[in-house]
C-alpha cells in the first residue's frame, strides 16, 4: 500500500468503525472510568451554561454528550458527532433507553463538516486528535459556533507523562520490529492520540482555525488501567500505543506475544495497588478557546 495519502480521514474512520470500535466496546468500562476524571475537571474549569446549545466532538458512545445535555438543562441541548456510525448507533440506543430528550447524535467527520449549530459551547474528550488536517477540522468547529462561543476539549499530553502508555509501548518496541508503513494494509487512526500533546502546535492549530483566547491547563490524574494485572495487560494489548504497534505489526507481533505478555505483567505489577487494581500517572491538556465575537 505504497500510495497511502493522508488527505482525508477515510482510513481513520474505517479503523474507528471496525477494529477500534470492537476494542473500545470490550474495554469501555475501563477507559470511560479513567477518562471521566479528565472530563469532570474540564467541565468544572469551563462549565457549559443552562440553555447552551452544545456540540460534543468525536463523542464515541455518547457518555459525555448525555452529561452535557443534563448540564444544559431543558432549555438547552447537546448534539454528539462522531465519524464512526457504530458509535453513533450505540449512543442513540442508550439515550433512548435512558429517555433523555435534549440529545441527538449525528454521523459526521468534523474535518468535512460540523452539522447543526450555531453552538454556544463545543466540547471534546479525546475526540479531536485523529484528523489528518486538524486546522480544517477546528475551523469547521469554529464556523459552527455562535460568535463568542466557548470551546473546551481534553487532549492527551506527552507520552512521557502517561507512564502506562509510554512504558508499555517501550516494551512492545523491544520485542517487535517497527511496522512497515509502506507495506502494511492495517488501518491506522490517523495522526493518533498524541497529535495535540505539544502545547505550541495545539495553540497554533487553534489560532490558525480562527479561535481566540486559547489556553492550555495541565491536568494530572491517577489513571485506572485494570482491576488487576491480568486485565491491565489485556487492555495494553487492545487499546493505546502498545496495542497499535502490535496490531500494525500483525504476525511479527503475535510470534513474540508470550514474551511481551511476561514483561507487561511485570510492568503492571509495578503499578499495582494493595487492592490489586493497576493505576498509573496520566496527563492531559484541557484546551479552552473562544470563537471571535465578530465573524
Ligand atoms: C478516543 S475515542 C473518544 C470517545 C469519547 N469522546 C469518549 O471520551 O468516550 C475518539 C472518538 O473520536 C471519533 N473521531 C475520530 N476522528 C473523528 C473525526 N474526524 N470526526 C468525528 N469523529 C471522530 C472516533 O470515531 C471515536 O469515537
Amino acid at each position: 500500500m505504497a500510495d497511502k495519502l493522508y488527505v482525508d480521514n477515510t482510513e481513520a474512520t474505517e479503523a474507528w468503525n471496525t477494529v477500534l470500535f470492537d476494542r473500545f466496546s470490550e474495554y469501555r468500562h475501563i477507559f470511560v472510568t479513567a477518562l471521566r476524571q479528565f472530563s469532570d475537571d474540564a467541565l468544572a474549569l469551563e462549565p457549559p451554561l443552562p440553555g447552551d446549545r452544545i456540540v460534543d466532538l468525536g463523542c464515541g458512545f455518547g457518555d459525555t454528550t448525555r452529561q452535557l445535555a443534563t448540564l444544559a438543562g431543558p432549555d438547552g441541548y447537546a448534539i454528539g458527532i462522531d465519524g464512526a456510525d457504530r458509535f453513533i448507533d450505540v449512543s442513540r440506543a442508550e439515550t433512548e433507553e435512558e429517555n433523555i430528550k435534549n440529545v441527538e447524535f449525528v454521523v459526521a467527520d468534523i474535518e468535512q463538516e460540523v452539522p447543526g449549530g450555531p453552538y454556544d459551547y463545543a466540547f471534546a474528550r479525546m475526540g479531536t486528535m485523529f484528523c489528518a488536517n486538524p486546522v480544517a477540522a477546528m475551523r469547521n468547529v469554529r464556523g459552527a459556533m455562535q460568535p463568542g462561543g466557548r470551546l473546551c476539549k481534553v487532549v492527551w499530553r506527552r507520552k512521557l507523562d502517561n507512564e502506562w502508555m509510554q512504558r508499555s509501548e517501550e516494551i512492545v518496541d523491544r520485542h517487535v520490529p517497527p511496522p512497515d508503513a509502506e507495506e502494511s494494509d492495517a488501518l491506522t487512526c490517523g495522526p493518533g492520540p498524541f497529535s495535540m500533546a505539544n502545547a505550541d502546535v495545539t495553540t497554533d492549530v487553534m489560532k490558525a482555525a480562527g479561535f481566540e483566547n486559547v489556553g492550555l491547563r495541565r491536568v494530572d490524574i491517577d489513571y485506572f488501567v485494570g482491576k488487576d494485572a491480568q486485565e491491565a495487560v489485556e487492555v495494553a494489548f487492545a487499546i493505546g500505543p502498545a496495542a497499535e504497534t502490535i496490531r500494525l505489526a500483525g504476525e511479527d507481533a503475535e510470534r513474540v506475544r508470550p514474551a511481551i505478555e511476561r514483561d507487561l505483567v511485570d510492568l503492571a505489577e509495578q503499578y499495582s495497588r494493595e487492592d490489586g487494581t493497576v493505576v498509573a500517572p496520566a496527563s492531559a491538556w484541557i484546551v479552552t478557546a473562544r470563537a471571535p465575537s465578530q465573524t
